[in-house]
């Protein structure tokens, strides 16, 4: 018996819910490309249709949103809490154990239809909230009530700033949230389901799941992008960085992925969106060193496959929005939840629990010897 480290390339699971061509940069949900759902859905509207297999009716959609809308908002227990946490507390801890929380207030392991749209609704309602809440409760700042009027991504980056954002900005980070809904298997989609297989509700799943997201490996290297952009600070300065960088055999945050050996599909539409937002902003500095540290780095690294990955410009999108560096993972996470609810929901079909083995290398039949004679 071989281990595999990290399980690599082994599969855990049949999914109907994402693929991935790495060669030829391609990323579908149930069978649609990434780039014309940005260019036509909705963030809701692809989380129902991760979720549920299919593109929701007007009436299904409405329905979906409605429950979403109604649920924006946290207990005051909830709110409570997270008025006793450290100011320092790092938005993930707070957001991993306040979703671990709901379950102390809702049932989650009833799995009739309504409990089911119930606790996945109340899931990718209340994320948003204690992110949004947190951002400005460590600051002193009362949380911002969700609006009725608001769609899902205005709603975030009001109950965020306490300012309604432009429609075309609102719009330009519900793609982002769409191009971050779902991405096959990897680290936080798996700990939902092992979580998951044993039968704790969905809180508790995702919860891990979050847990999971926070670690450097997965959902941090945007925050490295950010980082070193402000490093290299003018476009004039990329190139020297870029050369400076690989001939010390260092990487470049925001290059390289594990599947895609092309662009990473999403870093081309993001690119698109930061350009936009950079202009609509009236600030392309940003965009400008990205742009050059992009142009140097393929020169170099294009031959052996290495592009920028999906971080390398969703940073920038979070950094001109004004969001701090420590919510960019936060983000990733509310835009996660319904891939990894998706998830959940299939697997939860045919529920087998994750139970792997070992190999034992330590040692046998021991004498214990009392504590006064070591
Ligand atoms: N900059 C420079 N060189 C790189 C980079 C990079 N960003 N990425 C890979 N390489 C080089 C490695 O140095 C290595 O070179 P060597 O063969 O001379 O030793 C070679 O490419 C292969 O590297 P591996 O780590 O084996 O390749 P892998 O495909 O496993 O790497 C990874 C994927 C870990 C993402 C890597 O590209 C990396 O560290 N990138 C920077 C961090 C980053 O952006 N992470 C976010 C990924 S996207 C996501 O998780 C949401």
């Amino acid at each position: 018996m071989e281990i595999v480290p990290g399980l690599a390339g082994i599969p855990v699971a049949h999914s109907e819910i994402s693929d991935i061509d790495g060669d030829k940069g391609i990323l579908e949900y149930r069978g649609y490309n990434i780039n014309t759902l940005a260019d036509n859905s909705t963030f809701l509207e692809t989380a129902y249709m991760l979720i549920y297999g299919k593109l929701p009716t007007m009436f299904e959609l409405s329905k979906f949103d409605n429950a979403i809308v109604k649920r924006q908002k946290l207990k005051f227990r909830i709110v409570d809490c997270m008025k006793n946490l450290p100011e320092s507390s790092h938005p993930m801890c707070v957001l991993q154990s306040m979703t671990a929380l709901l379950s102390a207030f809702y049932q989650g392991d009833k799995i009739d239809e309504q409990s089911e749209f119930d606790t996945i609704t109340r899931l990718i309602a209340k994320i948003p909230v204690i992110v949004a809440n947190w951002a400005r409760m460590r600051k002193g700042d009362d949380p911002v009530a969700a609006s009725d009027e608001l769609t899902f991504a205005e709603n975030f980056l009001y109950m965020l700033t306490g300012k309604v954002p432009d429609s075309e900005t609102a719009d330009i980070f519900d793609k982002c949230l769409i191009l971050h809904a779902e991405h096959t298997m990897n680290a936080s989609t798996f700990a939902t389901m092992v979580v998951a297989s044993t039968l704790a509700d969905p809180y508790k799943a995702i919860s891990s799941a979050i847990g999971s997201l926070s670690g450097a490996l997965h959902g941090g290297a945007n925050e490295e992008v950010i980082k070193m952009l402000l490093e290299i600070g003018e476009p004039e300065r990329a190139k020297e960085y870029v050369t400076s960088r690989l001939d010390k055999k260092e990487r470049l945050m925001g290059f390289g992925h594990r599947v895609y050996k092309t662009y990473d599909p999403r870093a081309l539409k993001l690119e698109i969106l930061l350009k936009r937002l950079a202009e609509i902003k009236g600030s392309t500095k940003m965009y400008d060193i990205a742009k050059e540290v992009e142009r140097h780095a393929i020169e170099r690294l294009a031959e052996r496959g290495i592009y920028p990955n999906v971080d390398f410009y969703s940073g920038c999108i979070y950094n001109l929005l004004g969001i701090s560096t420590d919510f960019f993972t936060p983000i990733f996470a509310i835009a996660r939840t319904p891939g990894w609810l998706a998830h959940w929901r299939e697997y939860r079909g045919d529920n087998k629990l994750f139970r792997p083995t070992q190999i034992y290398i330590g040692k046998h039949n021991l004498e214990y010897k009392p504590i006064n004679e070591r």
